[in-house]
């Protein structure tokens, strides 16, 4: 008889190398603007402020779970909570995203740039509320941006299209770049270890813009980085994704995680065996494109078969060893929220 975890959650099924009870699922921004449940209860409050404040956050954190019944839970956090929650001056702008008073630029902004070095009691407690509604089935994920996502919003001062500045640092002042990566890399660890120490029971690193990067400068500038904050929460499962990384999956996969994110653009049976001929075979995540969740239920269909298609074939290759399904990125805020459902429904069925 197959052992199962101790809580026989679809999600840590996958990840375990076990056959899940259903396919596990969950998407990307699946809490935020495309549920008007999320818009009622953010209304009038600040995107940063929503963060810290333990009630609404678990609630945020919830309302997709008990729509879309979903197999996790994503935090309902950003990336630069813990920037924030370290005293750095920055703000998320409504249709833009992070920005910063004053960008990080010289030696002397890397050296003043605080670590966090508390527990953020806050999120803590919204931990505790979101697990006292999850039933066993259900796993509670936690993230972090990594720390070249995170440089290239200090340096650029917001978000950026070719992250110019970002590389202009990296090549033009290499000591500086590793300055900057040894301290957002404390600030990380410390802020995913106050998730471990409330409740999380799986983590992913976002480096949603790693993609920009070739293969060379990943593997000189940014995986020392990742590696060490992989290293740093080894034990619970890790889920590593960024977009647009067809190029350097493998090098990402030796950052560690048990989880590779896959966007649309590769087919998952393709990205396998880019990831397992560095790295031994790991369990794949992804990869719907999120604009199919506009096409309408006969090519949502299709394209979910497709993707079970191709993570069921790794996995008998044995290039893969289990599949989350989810986005190839995040929600669009002006999804349909009964399309998110429906994907929901197909993929388990
Ligand atoms: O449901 C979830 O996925 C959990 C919540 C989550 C948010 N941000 C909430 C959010 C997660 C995991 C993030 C991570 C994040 N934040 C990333 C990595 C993931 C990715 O999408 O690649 C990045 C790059 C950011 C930076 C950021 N924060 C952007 C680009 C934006 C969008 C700005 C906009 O208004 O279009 C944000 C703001 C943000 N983070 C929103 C949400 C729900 C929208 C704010 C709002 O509702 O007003």
């Amino acid at each position: 008889m197959e052992i199962m975890t101790a809580k026989n959650a679809p999600l840590l099924d996958a990840i375990a190398g076990k056959t899940p009870s259903r396919t596990p699922v969950w998407f990307m921004r699946q809490a935020g603007r495309s549920l008007p449940e999320y818009r009622q209860v953010r209304e009038g409050i600040p995107m940063l402020d929503s963060c810290f404040m333990p009630e609404l956050l678990a609630e945020i954190t919830l309302q997709p779970v008990r729509r879309h019944d979903v197999d996790a839970a994503i935090l309902f956090s950003d990336i630069v909570v813990p920037l924030k929650a370290a005293g750095l001056d920055i703000d998320i702008v409504p249709g833009k995203g992070p920005v910063l008073a004053d960008p990080i630029r010289t030696a002397a902004d890397v050296a003043n740039l605080p670590i966090l070095d508390h527990e953020v009691t806050e999120v803590q407690e919204g931990i505790k509320i979101i697990n006292e509604e999850l039933t066993d089935q259900q796993t509670l994920i936690g993230f972090a941006g990594a720390p070249f996502t995170l440089a290239s919003y200090l340096i650029e001062g917001g978000p950026s299209k070719n992250h110019e500045k970002t590389k202009a640092m990296m090549h033009g002042e290499p000591e500086l770049w590793h300055a900057l990566m040894q301290r957002l890399t404390p600030t990380i660890i410390h802020w995913l270890r106050g998730q471990i120490n409330a409740g999380i029971e799986a983590m992913q690193l976002f480096d949603s813009w790693a993609g920009y990067l070739t293969e060379k400068d990943y593997r000189e500038f940014v995986l020392p980085y990742s590696t060490e904050i992989l290293e740093s929460v080894k034990d619970i499962p890790r889920i590593h994704f960024g977009v647009g990384t067809g190029e350097i999956l493998a090098a990402m996969g030796s950052a560690g995680s048990e989880v590779m994110g896959v966007d649309w653009r590769v087919p998952l049976d393709v990205a396998a065996e880019r990831i397992r001929r560095e790295n031994g075979a790991k369990v794949l995540q992804g990869n719907l494109d999120p604009a199919i969740l506009f096409a309408g239920t006969k090519a949502l269909t299709k394209e979910i078969q497709r993707i079970k298609d191709e993570a069921n074939r790794a996995i008998a290759v044995g290039d893969a060893t289990g599949h989350i399904f989810n986005l190839g990125h995040g929600v669009m805020p002006n999804t349909a929220p009964d399309a998110i459902t429906e994907a929901v429904s197909i993929i388990h069925s």
